[in-house]
């Protein structure tokens, strides 16, 4: 089937069987593989992206559900080369070692952020995590990370 959506800003055709899950329309058909697959049971969260602004895991959701959508991949935050605001907290909060979790945790960032404001609490941001898995870091940092991107995000909105 055609879906049409618009990814990261730009208008984007692609053709995939109807039974094409979301992130394998990203990974596989459009080449953009940050969004990542770790575990086939919907618990990890390395499969994170936006839907029409919503934190959705993308091997939960069909492509064909994109059609007409909005989608915004990790790959689609930073503006040139400067990252995102919740993307330089988490370099500057050490929110990651292997990185293979991260493209989600920033993702689910954003969706915290979204849900919960610039100042939301770290056992909001806490609770909001448990979707997603992380076997490097024990976590901490990446609550400092989304934290701070949460706190910069605010002052962003204000400047
Ligand atoms: Fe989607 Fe793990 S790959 S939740
Ligand atoms: Fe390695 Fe999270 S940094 S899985």
């Amino acid at each position: 089937m055609k879906i049409s959506l618009t990814l990261n800003g730009q208008p984007q055709e692609a053709e995939a069987p109807s039974a094409t899950l979301l992130v394998e329309l990203l990974r596989d058909h459009l080449s953009l593989t940050g969004t990542h697959i770790g575990c086939d049971t919907s618990q990890c969260g390395a499969c994170n992206v936006l839907l029409d602004g919503a934190v959705v895991k993308a091997c939960t959701v069909l492509a064909a559900q994109a059609d007409g959508a909005s989608v915004t991949t990790i790959e689609g935050l930073a503006e040139g080369e400067t990252l995102h605001p919740m993307q330089a907290a988490f370099r500057e909060h050490h929110g990651l070692q292997c990185g293979f979790c991260t493209p989600g945790m920033v993702i689910a960032g954003l969706g915290i952020v979204d849900r919960h404001g610039p100042e939301v609490s770290r056992e909001t941001i806490v609770h909001e995590l448990e979707g997603n898995l992380c076997r490097c870091t024990g976590y901490l940092n990446i609550v400092d990370a989304i934290e701070a991107g949460a706190r910069a995000m605010g002052e962003t909105a204000h400047a």
